[in-house]
């Protein structure tokens, strides 16, 4: 992700969250090489950013910040795919753990992370907002 893709993956961000980051957030990320990872996914023939994955690595921790598939691509094995990429990437890096927060009424993606062989490690207390949900933290070794 570059600093001229924000506009895009802001278009993607603002209709899959209920909470979206701000453009200053993704711009922090961009900055902040070494720790934060982050990736756009372009549609090879229509030349156009279709998701976006961020993720944080500290020493052989990772944390997934941030993901989304545009709503158009969506069910077409896309999300699933980056994230047997990154997962791939991640472990030739020397990651050993992955981790991520979800909504529990977000069922797309708890299944997808189902899939890819997360489990269910705890909660958060009352993390998100608008509406308030507890986040369903889940994990899995690399
Ligand atoms: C979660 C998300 C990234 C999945 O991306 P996707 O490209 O649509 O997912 P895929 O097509 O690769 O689906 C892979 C698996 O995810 C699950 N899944 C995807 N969409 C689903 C849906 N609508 N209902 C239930 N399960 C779903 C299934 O397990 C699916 O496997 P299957 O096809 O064998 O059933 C996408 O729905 C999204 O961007 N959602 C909004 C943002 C978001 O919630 N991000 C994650 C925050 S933690």
């Amino acid at each position: 992700m570059e600093e001229d893709d924000i506009p895009s993956v802001l278009e993607i961000e603002n209709v899959s969250f209920q909470n979206p980051w701000q453009a200053s957030t993704f711009s922090g990320e961009i900055v902040n090489r070494g720790i934060s990872y982050p990736y756009v996914i372009m549609h090879r023939i229509f030349e156009r950013i279709i998701g976006y994955i961020i993720y944080w690595k500290i020493q052989e921790e990772v944390q997934i910040s941030n993901f989304a598939i545009h709503p158009d691509f969506r069910g077409k094995g896309i999300g699933e795919a980056v994230m047997r990429r990154v997962i791939k990437a991640i472990q030739r890096d020397g990651g050993v753990y992955v981790f991520l927060e979800v909504r529990p009424s977000n069922l797309a993606a708890r299944s997808l992370y189902k899939k890819l062989e997360f489990e269910i490690l705890g909660a958060r207390k009352g993390y998100y907002h608008t509406p308030v949900e507890d986040a369903l933290i889940m994990g899995r070794p690399l």
